[in-house]
């Protein structure tokens, strides 16, 4: 027998990203019944989809060689000082939290915490951050997270629309940020809300509105009195939406002291990189009365068996996984990475360093107003905190000196220029700013040529309330706490670092190191996404690279990299077909058709592209029911918009009749959107472009190795056909004269939505609009996509996604005996996942989450737990887990179907038995008391492996209906956690 290396090549990167050797592969192979994988795969995927050529794709690279690629492409991005603003602002990541929170696989690597028991150190960063955001804002209740600030205020506009239904205008101040404004209508144009832009100050409110937005500082940096407009607005029984600077907020009155309904905005500049416009997390704070209209995910205080306080996800029946097209939002993944950065942020600063960072950028600011006032110039807005309105002969000619002097300004209209500070300001940038201004780059202006500058915050505006008072944020100000703190919340969460995470449909495979290393590159975080283009050469070329190869792996004609999740990928998908279908005279086609079994966020996104949503059967063998789609797209044939079908289906099947469905749906006028939420098992084997999809999402967190980060970053990008391309979501800038959105090419330049006066479309732009705040949505992280596809070739990609199929199939094998595989395809094999059927032990009393939470004690991470059918487990285990790791977890199963044979044989209780009282904490087992029929160790170290590795979950199981009626959303005091 050949040992692994004499097979393969020991740079090889794909060797080490496929879990499995040659050796395992030949033995699981046997396993399932097949002679080599090729045999498998022509058994498993359906021959009339097979791509039976090569992925035409650079050639691997070794990691040395892709990172040394990658650097020399990202070294064309030049990196210069950026007075930009806009919402993006340079700041300072605590080194601590650098290494040990954003390059910390024990953080990155882990997923959405449905499972709490085992994600208590994310939920307590995410409870923290929420407590931040409700401090800051002096509002009610804050979620954890949103994509950014303009989806957030998009968010925040539906929510005020659900609270004050039968209006249709929503009001936008034209003092808000322009990427903002553009997102905004986006979202508002399919749901027929009408837009008006204006100043607030003159807006009549009239009883059509329901809801209005404004910034806060404005986005030229003036610091108005909302009061009266807020009074206005409630009078008219209207709802307003502040749109707030985080840091500002340390210094000036919060939105709910002088009456917001709802604020938001991006926390970016609490530690997170630029990384040329994403990722970074949004916040969104509420008042009480409207917390069941909030989108997003929230943490909640409840209790576990012991009385204990628990942190969990609350109030899930707003979200599109359980109430679906009746969701709030179609918000699934959201930036969880980013919020507990940011959170730990103010956790090391705490609300003194906070304030003192606040200051000094103002001071700054100010001293750099006084310096100008010196040279002659004019200011136009008295009041300010980070950034000022400079008026002056030219924009054009300041900015061309600004060039000169390696610093970015904002240009605010022909003869106006903003100039924003931040933490990473110091006075050498006011000498550079001033010679700027002086028409030359020579220093003439010194530090101590001003005394202190007064503050130029007006007392209407003087913040008087405390925040962040919690012990939380005042005891972890030295590097040895922080660290210390950052380590024991890392060790309550079961990450890949531990463990595989099977999650079916969420593909939780290697995040190589190698992948990782980039985004930590200058080059590549330290670009503001409104930067001139010109400087960012080395992003356009990574982000048209991976255009081609990610049209090439799906076949499809055109590629946006732009929408920041997936949920975001399908709205814009929607949106593409929404136009195709107007630009043919047929707006009236607005069904969307959906088998019962699609993810949440398929339906929610419909509803938010405009379309009404009709369910597909399913049949029993899990097969979209080809009668039923027919008879409803004959019943829909003049208004059938589109399909929405996944595939591999949510099943775990390869449906030999994808063909048929799409042309089912094609002869009939629709398009079919295809969820590409499974494409890790079809790369190199198949692709949707080739088999009748017009548009697939990608979710480049799950088959393109972006970590899930807990709960997000994502990337959720959209491959389209021909048809489809004038309709992708489209590049746009900051217009260098106007300051204003411009769009690329396109079609939108004819004819500019909601009379366009605000937005110069003299480039035209595409039809779709922006659906995230920055032109290439979370552009650093696409770095991870690219250095993947780099690394793994054509060959490796198909490798992968043929070993993911082996594996599923091995473990569907090994586990169908004791719980039976729900669906299979021809040969009675799956894709690459599987779902098991457990809901024949109910009568016995034992419930799929018990089997979940018993998987804890032996160490592992439960699959994804009644989706898409109650009552079973859908298990994904990827091609990087190798054959023993597999083993491991089905060997835990096998023995936890023991554990529920004996108690549906009344050999156990059925109330206090090992999986009932799953999952046991150490302290429980060191415990005196200890009343259960069972030892301590069948209840803490079930397998060998326990005894060599123990996981030990850090509460016990939570009390899910208590947190819901008892709704707790920030930081419990300390005394809580005595005793
Ligand atoms: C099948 C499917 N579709 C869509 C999505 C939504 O993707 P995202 O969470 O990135 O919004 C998911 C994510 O879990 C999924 O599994």
């Amino acid at each position: 027998m050949q040992t692994r290396e004499e097979i393969i090549d020991v740079d090889s990167f794909v060797r080490r990203h496929i879990g499995p050797n040659e050796e395992e592969v030949r033995a699981m192979l046997g396993e399932v019944g097949f002679e080599n994988l090729d045999a498998l795969i022509d058994a498993a995927v359906p021959k009339n989809i097979r791509l039976n050529r090569q992925l035409n794709l650079p050639e691997a690279k070794s990691e040395t060689e892709a990172l040394a690629e990658l650097r020399a492409i990202a070294n064309k991005n030049k990196i210069v000082r950026s007075f930009i603003g806009a919402g993006y602002h340079g700041c300072i990541t605590p080194p601590v939290i650098q290494r040990n929170i954003l390059e910390n696989p024990g953080w990155y690597t882990a997923y959405t915490p449905y499972q709490a028991e085992i994600a208590q150190g994310r939920l307590e960063a995410l409870l923290n951050f929420q407590q931040m955001i409700i401090d800051l804002t002096a509002l009610d209740i804050a979620n954890a997270s949103l994509l950014d600030e303009a989806t957030a205020a998009a968010e925040a506009m539906a929510l005020c629309h659900a609270v004050v239904p039968n209006r249709k205008t929503f009001f936008v101040a034209d003092n808000c940020h322009p990427q903002t404004i553009a997102v905004v209508q986006t979202r508002a144009e399919p749901l027929g809300i009408e837009i008006k832009i204006g100043e607030y100050s003159r807006f009549k409110f009239d009883d059509a509105v329901f809801g209005a937005l404004v910034q806060y500082p404005a986005t030229d940096g003036a610091i108005h009195d909302y009061v009266d407009f807020v009074r206005q607005a409630h009078d008219a029984g209207a709802l307003v939406v502040v749109a707030a600077d985080i840091l500002a907020l340390t210094l000036l009155k919060p939105p709910g002291e002088f009456g917001a309904d709802v604020a938001v905005g991006n926390t970016q500049r609490f530690g997170v990189p630029l990384g040329f416009g994403g990722p970074h997390a949004a916040y969104f704070a509420t008042r009480d009365q409207f917390k069941r209209h909030m989108p997003g995910r929230l943490v909640g205080v409840s209790h576990d068996a012991e009385g204990r306080p628990a942190y969990r996800l609350a109030l899930q029946t707003r979200e599109q996984h359980i109430r679906r097209d009746k969701a709030t939002s179609n918000i699934c993944t959201a930036q969880v990475l980013l919020a507990v950065i940011a959170s730990m942020y103010a956790v090391y600063h705490g609300p003194k360093g906070l304030r003192a960072i606040a200051e000094r950028v103002h001071r700054l600011t100010s001293r750099l107003v006084d310096g100008l006032h010196a040279l002659g110039c004019t200011i136009t807005h008295e009041n300010f905190f980070d950034t000022v309105r400079v008026e002056v002969e030219s924009s054009e000619v300041i900015l061309e000196h600004a060039a000169k002097a390696d610093c970015n300004l904002r240009a605010l209209g022909p003869r106006a220029v903003g100039i924003s500070f931040d933490e990473t300001t110091t006075p050498r940038d006011i000498e550079l700013l001033m010679s700027v201004f002086r028409g030359t780059t020579v220093r003439d202006f010194a530090d101590d040529d001003l005394g202190e500058p007064p503050l130029r915050i007006p007392q209407f505006a003087i913040r008087t309330s405390d925040f962040l008072t919690h012990p939380i944020f005042n005891t972890h100000d030295t590097e040895t706490e922080m660290l210390r703190y950052l380590k024991k919340l890392e060790s309550r969460d079961l990450s890949l670092t531990t463990s595989m995470i099977p999650l079916g449909s969420c593909t939780m495979k290697l995040n190589a190191t190698a992948e990782m290393f980039p985004i930590s590159w200058p080059e590549i975080s330290k670009v503001h996404p409104f930067a001139p283009t010109e400087q960012a050469a080395g992003y356009m070329e990574i982000c048209r690279q991976l255009e081609d190869w990610l049209a090439e792996i799906t076949g499809f004609a055109a590629v946006s990299l732009q929408p920041n999740a997936g949920s975001q990928g399908e709205f814009a998908g929607l949106l593409a077909i929404r136009e195709y279908h107007a630009s043919r005279g047929e707006a009236d086609r607005n069904v969307c058709l959906i088998p019962t079994s699609a993810h949440g966020t398929n339906p929610a996104s419909a509803v938010m592209a405009g379309f009404k949503v009709v369910s597909v059967a399913c049949l029993k063998d899990g097969d979209i029911d080809l009668a039923d789609l027919r008879a409803k797209a004959d019943e829909h044939a003049r208004d059938l918009a589109a399909l929405m079908v996944t595939y591999p289906s949510t099943h775990g099947v390869f449906e030999p009749t994808i063909r048929e469905i799409c042309e089912i749906v094609h002869a009939h006028g629709g398009q079919v959107f295809m969820d590409g939420a499974n494409m890790n098992a079809q790369c190199g084997l198949c692709r949707p472009g080739d088999y009748g999809a017009d548009v697939c999402h990608l979710n480049l967190h799950k088959t393109f190795c972006i970590p899930h980060g807990g709960g997000g970053p994502g990337v959720g990008p959209i491959g389209v056909a021909k048809q489809l391309a004038p309709y992708l979501a489209r590049e746009f800038i900051l217009d260098p004269e106007t300051g204003r959105i411009l769009f690329g090419e396109g079609e939108r330049g004819k004819d500019p939505p909601n009379g366009g006066d605000i937005f110069d479309y003299r480039h035209g732009g595409g039809k779709g609009g922006n659906v995230a705040a920055a032109p290439w949505g979370s552009a650093s992280i696409l770095t991870i996509t690219w250095m993947y596809i780099r690394m793994m070739g054509a060959e490796g990609l198909k490798r992968a996604s043929e070993v993911a199929i082996l594996n599923a199939n091995y473990m569907a094998k090994r586990l169908d005996p004791h719980f039976p595989v729900l669906f299979k395809g021809k040969h009675g094999l799956v894709a690459h996942e599987c779902i098991i059927d457990l809901r024949q032990w109910k009568n016995a009393g034992v419930e799929v989450e018990d089997v979940a939470k018993r998987l804890m004690d032996y160490g592992f991470h439960a699959p994804t737990v009644s989706w898409p059918v109650a009552g079973t487990m859908m298990i994904e285990p990827t091609e990087s887990e190798p054959k023993h790791e597999l083993d491991r977890f089905c060997d835990a199963m096998i023995s936890i179907h023991a554990e529920i044979e004996a108690i549906a044989r009344g050999r156990q209780d059925r109330q206090n038995n090992l999986l009932k009282n799953a999952p046991h904490t150490a302290r429980q087992i060191a415990s005196d008391k200890w009343d259960h029929p069972y030892s301590r160790e069948q209840a803490a170290f079930p397998a060998p492996w326990t005894r060599e590795h123990k996981f030990w979950p850090a509460v016990a199981r939570i009390d899910n209906v208590y947190g819901d009626r008892n709704l707790f959303c920030s930081c419990p005091p300390v005394e809580a956690f005595q005793g």
